[in-house]
C-alpha cells in the first residue's frame, strides 16, 4: 500500500510514519505544512528509506493536494493534520476553524475527486481514515461530582446521572452524543461531522477513531507531561491548573499509532472506533509521578546541573506562593517541590474516559504500555533527547502559559 498521511511531521503522525516504514512494506507520503508543531527532526530514523516521502502543503490549498495525489497516487489517506492544542484554541481560534474545518473539507473534496477517477477495483479498496480525538464528546462526570448538581445540564448528562446513581463512573462510547467544550474540540467535532456526512452523501468510503490523550517521545513541550519533565529539569514551576483533580484517560503514542495502521487497514468502512489506554488518572497524580520517576533517574542531591539557584529567581516571579518556593529550593529534596497551582482554563473538561472495548473485539487491538512502563520510558527519553528538545522551541514559544486570553 502507499499510505498519505497528513500532519506527520507532528507528534503522533511521526509516530505513526516510524511505525509503517519501521514495521511493515508499506510506503508513506508525509504531507505537513511545516507549522511550529511540525517537525522533520521526528523523522530522522526512516526519512532516508526509498518509501518515504515529503511533501511541504497547507490541506488547505487545494491546487497542491490535487498535485499531490495524482502524483503520488496513494491507496489509502490517513489524515492527522490539525492545530491541536486547547490552550492556543482559546487564545486564537481562527487557524482551528481554517485547518480543522475548512482543512478537512479541502481535503475529503481533493481526495474524494481523485477517487472518482480511480479505477473501480481501486476505488474498492480506498479508504479514508479520519483521526479525531476524544475531547469532541464533551466531560464525564467526576468522582468528585455532586450528584445532585450533575444532570443539570442536558438530557445527555441527566442519562449520566442514571450511571452514577448506580455507581457507575459512565465512559465514552462511539455512541455517545458530542458535547464539545473548546474551540479545539468544537472544530474537531465539525471535521468529524464533514467526514460522516461526506460516507453518507456520496459514499466516499471513509473510518473514523476518536482517542484519548498522547504521551511519549516527540510532544512538543507545550503539552502537559513535557512541560512537566523539561520544566522540572530546569528547577522552573511545575504548573496545575485549577486543583488538578481533572482525569484524562492516557494513551502512550505508539500504541495508538499500532492502533490507527490496524483501522486504516483493517478497519470496517463507515465505522468509528475509540482507542484508549485504560489509564484515568488525575493530572496532579500524572505530574507527582513524573516527578518521581525523575527523583529516581535524576536525583536533585547528586547529579542535578540544570536544576538550582540559578532558576530559582524565574520560580519565584509569580505569586506568593512561588515566594516561598523560592526558599524551599535552597534544599530541595523532590521535584515534587516545585509544583504551582495556576488559574485554571476556562471551560476546562472535568473527566474523560474512553470504552475502547468495540476495537479490541473488532481487530484484536489492546495497548502494550501500562501508564507506568510508557511514562518511565516518556521520561528516560526526554532525558536522552534535551538537544530535540532545544532545537523545537525556537524562540517564539518558550513554555510560557498560554489559553488564558479573555
Ligand atoms: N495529542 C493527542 O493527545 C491527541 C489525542 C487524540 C487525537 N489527536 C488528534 O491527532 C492528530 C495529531 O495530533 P498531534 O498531537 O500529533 O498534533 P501535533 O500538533 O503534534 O501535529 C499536527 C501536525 O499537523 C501539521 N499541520 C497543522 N496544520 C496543517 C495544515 N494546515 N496543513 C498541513 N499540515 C498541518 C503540523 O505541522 C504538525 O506536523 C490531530 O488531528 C489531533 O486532533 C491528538
Amino acid at each position: 500500500m502507499k499510505i498519505l498521511v497528513t500532519g506527520g511531521a507532528g507528534f503522533i503522525g511521526s509516530a505513526v510514519i516510524r511505525h509503517i516504514i519501521n514495521n511493515t512494506q508499506d510506503s508513506v507520503v508525509n504531507l505537513d505544512k511545516l507549522t511550529y508543531a511540525g517537525n522533520l527532526e521526528n523523522l530522522l530514523e526512516v526519512s532516508d528509506n526509498p518509501r518515504y516521502a515529503f511533501e511541504q502543503v497547507d490541506i488547505c490549498n487545494r491546487e497542491e493536494l490535487d498535485r499531490v495525489l495524482k502524483q503520488h497516487q496513494p491507496n489509502a489517506v490517513m489524515h492527522l493534520a490539525a492545530e491541536s492544542h486547547v490552550d492556543r484554541s482559546i487564545d486564537g481560534p481562527a487557524e482551528f476553524i481554517q485547518t480543522n474545518i475548512v482543512g478537512t473539507y479541502t481535503l475529503l473534496e481533493a481526495t474524494r475527486s481523485y477517487w472518482n477517477n480511480l479505477s473501480e477495483k481501486c476505488k474498492q479498496a480506498f479508504r479514508f481514515h479520519h483521526i479525531s480525538t476524544d475531547e469532541v464528546y464533551g466531560d464525564l462526570p467526576h468522582p468528585d461530582d455532586d450528584i445532585d448538581t450533575v444532570g443539570r445540564a442536558s438530557a445527555r448528562q441527566a442519562s449520566l446521572k442514571t450511571d452514577l446513581q448506580n455507581e457507575k463512573l459512565p465512559l465514552f462510547t462511539e455512541q455517545t452524543a458530542y458535547e464539545p467544550s473548546s474551540p479545539y474540540s468544537a472544530s474537531k467535532a465539525s471535521s468529524d461531522h464533514l467526514v460522516r456526512a461526506w460516507l453518507r452523501t456520496y459514499g466516499f468510503p471513509t473510518l473514523i477513531t476518536n482517542c484519548s490523550n498522547n504521551y511519549g517521545p516527540y510532544h512538543f513541550p507545550e503539552k502537559l507531561i513535557p512541560l512537566v519533565i523539561l520544566n522540572a529539569l530546569e528547577g522552573k514551576a511545575l504548573p496545575i491548573y485549577g486543583k488538578g483533580d481533572q482525569i484524562r484517560d492516557w494513551l502512550y503514542v505508539d500504541d495508538h499509532a499500532q492502533a490507527l495502521y490496524l483501522v486504516a487497514t483493517q478497519g470496517k468502512i463507515g465505522e468509528t472506533y475509540n482507542i484508549g489506554g485504560h489509564n484515568e488518572k488525575q493530572n496532579i497524580e500524572v505530574v507527582e509521578t513524573i516527578c518521581e520517576i525523575l527523583d529516581e533517574l535524576r536525583p536533585l542531591n547528586n547529579d542535578a546541573p540544570s536544576v538550582g539557584r540559578a532558576n530559582i529567581e524565574d520560580v519565584g516571579r509569580a505569586s506568593a506562593r512561588q515566594d516561598s518556593l523560592k526558599a524551599d529550593l535552597q534544599d530541595l529534596q523532590s521535584y515534587k517541590s516545585l509544583i504551582t497551582y495556576v488559574t485554571d482554563r476556562p471551560g476546562h473538561d472535568r473527566r474523560y474516559a474512553i470504552d475502547a472495548r468495540k476495537i479490541e473485539k473488532e481487530l484484536g487491538w489492546k495497548p502494550k504500555e501500562t501508564f507506568e512502563t510508557g511514562l518511565r520510558k516518556t521520561v528516560q527519553w526526554y532525558l536522552n533527547n534535551q538537544q530535540w528538545c532545544k532545537n523545537v522551541q525556537d524562540g517564539s514559544y518558550q513554555r510560557e502559559r498560554l489559553g488564558v486570553a479573555k
